[in-house]
C-alpha cells in the first residue's frame, strides 16, 4: 500500500459513516448490502443491470449540494462508493412520500421490484418536483415489474413528486460527505486481488504504467457484468471515477473536451445544446441507472461494434486524447477500432478525454438507433450523419454505422454519393444504393442481415426528410423504430 493511500472503504450508509475493511475489490454494493450489512430490502433480479430490483442511491457533492443518482447495486463495486453516500430503501423509513404513494395507488403486488422502483422515484423526485409522464417514463425505464403494471406506479410517482423529502434538504449529509473526503487514494488488496482509486490523472498514469495489465474501471456497466455474470478473473482494477479532473466537460479551441470520467447523464445536456440527436441517442442507452455511471469513454474503449456512442463520435470527427505516462497523443475515434475485439491502445495507455468538434453554422447532424425495444436495448443498427450545407451543397459528409460490421465504421461509398451533390432526395437515394456496397452485415439474434441493410438505407431517407424539414412532425421521442423498419 502506498503511503498516501488508505485501505478501508469509507462511505455514508444513510447518514452513518461506515468503514469496510474486509470487502474484496469485486464485491458489489448489492452483495455487501445483503450479505454483510443485512439490508435485504434491496433485491437481486437479473444481476446484470437490466431489471432495476437492486436500485440504490449514490450521493455525491456537486456544486455545493448533494446529488443522488440511482445506480444498479448488482454491478457497481462497493469500493467505487468510497467517499460517497449510499442510500437504500431502509433509509426511507417506510413512510416516505414515495412509499405512501405506492401504497395509496396500488403500485405493488408481489413487491419484489418495489424497493427498486421506490429508489428510482426518490431520485427523480429530488431532481424534479413536477415530472411529466415522459420524464417519469424515462426515470423508470431501468425498472421492470412483471405483475403490477406501470399505470399505478406512474400515478404514485405523480402523487409523490411535490411532497417534501427530508433527506433532500439535509445539510448534515453535505457536512458529513465533506468531512469524509480526506483527499487520499484508496488501495485495497484482498483475496489475491487489488483495487486502486487514484485521485489525480498523474497518479492514474503512473499506476497504469507500473501495472499495464490492470483493468480500468469507469462506470462498470460493462466490467461489473464481467465480475458478476461472466465470473471473469479481475486481479487488478484501477477505478477512474474518483478523479475530479476527469469529470469535466469544457470547450478547448474548436472542440468540446469530455473527460473520460464524464457520465452519460453529465454529458447529455451538452449534446442537447450542440447536437440534439446525440442527446436523444444517449437517452436510449440503458436506463437512468446505467446513464448515471456509464461513460462515453468506456463505451468507446470496450470496442463493441454495437456501442451507441461510436457512430456519432466517428461521424462528428471526434478524437481521443490517449495518455501513457507523461505522453499524450490524439487519435481519430474511427482509427481506434482496428478489428473486432482489437483497438489501437498500447499497454499502459488510457483514454484521458474525447474531443468533439463544435458545430459550425453550416453543420447538419442526425443520428438514430434501431433496437427491438425503445428502452434498455442494445442496437441492431445505429447510424450518424454529419455534413456541411453550403449554398445548397453537401460538403464533407461523414456517415458512420454501428451493427453493420465487426467494428463501427464509416460508409465510404455512400459518403462519396453524397459529397458535393445538391441537398436533395436524389442525392440521398443515390447514397442508399451505394450503401449496399459498403457493408455485408451478419445475421444474429438481434437482426437479420437483410433487415440491417434495409433499415440502414431507410434511415438515410429519414435523415433527409428530417433535415429538409419535410417530416410533418418529428416522431418524438424517437419511437419510430418499427415504423421506419
Ligand atoms: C443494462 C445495460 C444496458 C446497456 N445499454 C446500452 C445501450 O443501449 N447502448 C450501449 O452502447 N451500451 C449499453 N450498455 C453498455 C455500457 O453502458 C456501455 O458500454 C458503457 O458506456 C461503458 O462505460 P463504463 O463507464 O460503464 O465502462 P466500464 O464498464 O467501466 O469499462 C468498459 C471498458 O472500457 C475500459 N475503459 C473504461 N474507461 C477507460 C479509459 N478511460 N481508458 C481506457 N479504457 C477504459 C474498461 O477497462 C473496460 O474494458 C448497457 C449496459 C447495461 C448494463
Ligand atoms: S438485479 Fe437486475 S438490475 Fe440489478
Ligand atoms: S410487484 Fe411483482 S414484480 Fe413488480
Amino acid at each position: 500500500m502506498r503511503t498516501d493511500s488508505r485501505d478501508e472503504i469509507r462511505f455514508l450508509l444513510g447518514d452513518e459513516v461506515v468503514s469496510v475493511r474486509d470487502a474484496a475489490p469485486t464485491t458489489t454494493i448489492l452483495t455487501w448490502l445483503r450479505e454483510t450489512a443485512r439490508r435485504t430490502g434491496t433485491k437481486e433480479g437479473c444481476a446484470e443491470g437490466d431489471c432495476g430490483a437492486c436500485t440504490v442511491l449514490v450521493g455525491r457533492v456537486e456544486d455545493g449540494r448533494v446529488v443522488s443518482e440511482p445506480v444498479n447495486g448488482c454491478i457497481r463495486f462497493l469500493a467505487s462508493i468510497d467517499g460517497l453516500q449510499l442510500e437504500t430503501v431502509e433509509d426511507l423509513g417506510g413512510a416516505h412520500p414515495v412509499q405512501r404513494a405506492m401504497v395509496e395507488h396500488h403500485g405493488s403486488q408481489c413487491g419484489f421490484c418495489t424497493p427498486g422502483f421506490v429508489m428510482s422515484l426518490v431520485a427523480l423526485k429530488r431532481d424534479n418536483e413536477a415530472p411529466s409522464e415522459a420524464e417519469i417514463d424515462r426515470a423508470l425505464a431501468g425498472n421492470l415489474c412483471r405483475c403490477t403494471g406501470y399505470a399505478p406506479i406512474i400515478a404514485a410517482a405523480q402523487a409523490a413528486a411535490p411532497e417534501p423529502d427530508r433527506t433532500q434538504a439535509d445539510e448534515a449529509i453535505l457536512r458529513k460527505l465533506r468531512a469524509l473526503d480526506d483527499g487520499r487514494s484508496l488501495s485495497i488488496r484482498r483475496d489475491g486481488a487489488r483495487w486502486d482509486s487514484p485521485r489525480s490523472v498523474d497518479e492514474l498514469a503512473a499506476l497504469l504504467l507500473e501495472f499495464p495489465d490492470a483493468r480500468l474501471v469507469a462506470g462498470a456497466t460493462d466490467v461489473g457484468l464481467w465480475a458478476t455474470t461472466l465470473t471473469r478473473e479481475l486481479p487488478h482494477l484501477i477505478y477512474i471515477g474518483a478523479i475530479d479532473a476527469l469529470r469535466r466537460v469544457e470547450p478547448v479551441d474548436e472542440h468540446v473536451e469530455i473527460g473520460a470520467g464524464v457520465t452519460y447523464a453529465d454529458v447529455e445536456p451538452t449534446f442537447d445544446g450542440l447536437y440534439p440527436d446525440f442527446a436523444r441517442l444517449i437517452r436510449r442507452i440503458g436506463g437512468a441507472q446505467v446513464r448515471s455511471v456509464g461513460t462515453l469513454a468506456g463505451n468507446v474503449a470496450n470496442g463493441s461494434p454495437i456501442g451507441d456512442g461510436s457512430p456519432a463520435l466517428i461521424a462528428l470527427g471526434a478524437t481521443l486524447v490517449l495518455r501513457k505516462g507523461g505522453e499524450r497523443r490524439t487519435l481519430p475515434v474511427e482509427e481506434f477500432f482496428v478489428a473486432y475485439g482489437a483497438q489501437q491502445r498500447w499497454p499502459g495507455e488510457f483514454i484521458e478525454a474525447i474531443r468533439v468538434p463544435l458545430p459550425r453554422a453550416t453543420t447538419r447532424f442526425a443520428a438514430a438507433k434501431i433496437g427491438k425495444r425503445f428502452d434498455q436495448d442494445i442496437s441492431s443498427v445505429c447510424v450518424a450523419l454529419r455534413f456541411d450545407l453550403v449554398e445548397g451543397a453537401i460538403l464533407e459528409p461523414r456517415l458512420a454505422f454501428g451493427g453493420m460490421d465487426g467494428v463501427p465504421r464509416r460508409a465510404a461509398r455512400a459518403e462519396a454519393a453524397l459529397a458535393g451533390r445538391s441537398f436533395s432526395e436524389a442525392a440521398f437515394r443515390a447514397a442508399m444504393l451505394a450503401l449496399d456496397q459498403d457493408f455485408s452485415p451478419i445475421d444474429d439474434h438481434r437482426a437479420s442481415a437483410s433487415y440491417r441493410k434495409r433499415v440502414a438505407r431507410n434511415l438515410l431517407l429519414k435523415f433527409y426528410r428530417e433535415l429538409a424539414g419535410e417530416a410533418a412532425t418529428r416522431l418524438e421521442p424517437d419511437r419510430y423504430a418499427h415504423a421506419v423498419a
